[in-house]
């Protein structure tokens, strides 16, 4: 994905949407189609994320794309597991992806992380396309494998076409009801200000060649000149996790969204109320599946450019967290850089109030996106921090006068098993969910119980 200085880079896009809605299915297919066009060295996987160039998007869509027309390289897709908190993907000021696909199941319709999806897509501003996914599941469904979903929908019998549009106008409705005017993509001429509904199957690819046509569209319309960038710059990227690795130690897996980064750069990482600058002791990408037999699950490379996703070994990883910037330091001081890294998370940091509860989250991504749920509802926070729930979070809790205040709330976490004996000797509530709203109304559903 490299593409030498002032390039434009690739556009990033994130898949989100429920759990099981078919996120992973759909990336899959387009990662296969390229494959049976005999196209699978020219798309590359990348830790987190997989590269579909241009002229691959091209033969995926048949006609609809035009290589000729565009000038973006292609797109870098994120998947973003329904149960992971997708607040990580956050970049200095905003979203980390440029564009996004919101996944939804159309038998299932909106779930609870759809609409937790639809709420930071909204904060964070995120153009997005809706691909209505699993329209082969609709009764009587006459499947036209891989194609685009006019042809599709000129082989279904009214019956089924009814059936289909049922559905797809309920989606509408409940797009609606959260405050996002949409339409079927085909009839959107203002995209900054409706999202556009693609129904597709991510099992048998029809409407696939739809998608793409629409995201490259967008993108290049609405994207290009936030693409434009010095690719040969020092790098900046955001930790997407925080994993250990046999022969490695701590690692990050992280998505670089600027720049470039090189074996033996220094870098800037944040870190639990502190920054850490080490050195970049290897760049590791996946191994191509056909080379997976060797004992190695990784190769290393020297440099990597804007957008890509990579693992970074270096020393003294331990303490970096899920959704902290990353930044090279080249042509800046080791300070003003570091400088930058703690503003970044000083800007990322949860106000706290001198009496509250504990809050802990995977990423300070969703830290943030917890915290603003919070404050909207005017519950005080006394601690907020990246990280399982421990035995030190109870002690924090314990020290509350006031009972509602007695209470943790664990967002994508895990209670460590002296934390759990604590918190039942101290009468401590821990709540833990996957979604915020709902890890908000089980602590809400507490106080008003306890105020009765
Ligand atoms: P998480 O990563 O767990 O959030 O789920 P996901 O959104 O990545 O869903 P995934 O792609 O794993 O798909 C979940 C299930 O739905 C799998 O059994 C898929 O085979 C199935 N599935 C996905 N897309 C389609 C589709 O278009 N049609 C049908 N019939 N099944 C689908
Ligand atoms: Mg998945």
């Amino acid at each position: 994905t490299s593409s030498g200085s002032g390039g434009l880079r690739t556009p990033i896009v994130a898949v989100l949407g429920h759990v099981d809605h078919g996120k992973t299915s759909l990336l899959d297919t387009i990662r296969g189609s390229a494959v049976t066009q005999g196209e699978s060295g020219a798309i590359t996987q990348h830790i987190g994320a997989t590269a579909v160039p241009l002229d691959v998007i091209s033969d995926i869509a048949g006609g609809l794309v035009d290589p000729d027309d565009f000038d973006l390289p292609g797109l870098l897709f994120i998947d973003t597991p329904g149960h992971h908190s997708f607040s990580t993907l956050r970049s200095r000021g905003g979203a980390l992806a440029d564009i996004a696909i919101l996944v939804i199941d159309v038998k299932d319709g909106f779930q609870p992380q759809t609409i937790e999806a639809l709420d930071i897509l909204k904060r964070t501003q995120t153009p997005f396309v809706v691909a209505a996914n699993k329209i082969d599941t609709i009764p009587g469904w006459n499947t036209q494998e891989d194609g685009p979903i006019q042809a599709s929908l000129d082989a279904q019998s009214d019956r089924t076409r009814e059936r289909l549009d049922e559905r797809l106008y309920s989606l509408i409705g409940e797009l609606s009801d959260n405050d996002i005017s949409s339409d079927m993509y085909w009839q959107v001429r203002d995209f900054q200000h409706n999202a556009g509904l693609v129904p597709l199957s991510a099992l048998t690819g029809e409407g696939i060649p739809d998608l793409l046509t629409v995201l490259m569209g967008l993108s290049q319309r609405y994207m290009k000149e936030e693409m434009e960038i010095d690719t040969t710059g020092p790098g900046s990227g955001t930790v997407l996790e925080v994993t250990e690795e046999r022969g490695f130690g701590t690692t990050l897996d992280v998505v670089l969204y600027d720049g470039t980064i090189r074996t033996d750069d220094t870098i800037v990482v944040g870190a639990t109320n502190r920054t850490i600058e080490t050195d970049v002791r290897a760049l590791l990408q996946p191994r191509v599946l056909s080379e997976i037999r060797t004992e190695k699950q990784f190769e290393r490379t020297d440099e990597l450019s804007a957008a890509a996703g990579v693992k970074i070994a270096a020393p003294d990883l331990d303490d970096a967290i899920a959704g902290a910037p990353v930044r090279v330091v080249r042509d800046q001081t080791l300070d003003s850089v570091t400088d930058e890294v703690e503003a970044e998370l000083a800007e990322i940091a949860v106000e706290t109030d001198e009496n509250g509860i504990v809050v802990k989250a995977d990423t300070l991504g969703s830290l943030e996106a917890i915290a603003n749920t919070l404050q909207e509802t005017d519950i005080p926070i006394v601690r907020a921090e990246v990280g399982d729930v421990a035995a030190r979070d109870i002690a924090v809790a314990s020290t509350a006068d006031e009972r509602q205040n007695r209470a943790i709330l664990g967002f994508n976490v895990d209670v460590l098993s002296d934390a759990a004996d604590r918190a039942d000797h101290e009468d401590i509530r821990v709540f833990q969910d996957d979604v915020i709203y709902q890890l908000v109304e089980e602590y809400e559903e507490y106080v008003a119980e306890i105020e009765r």
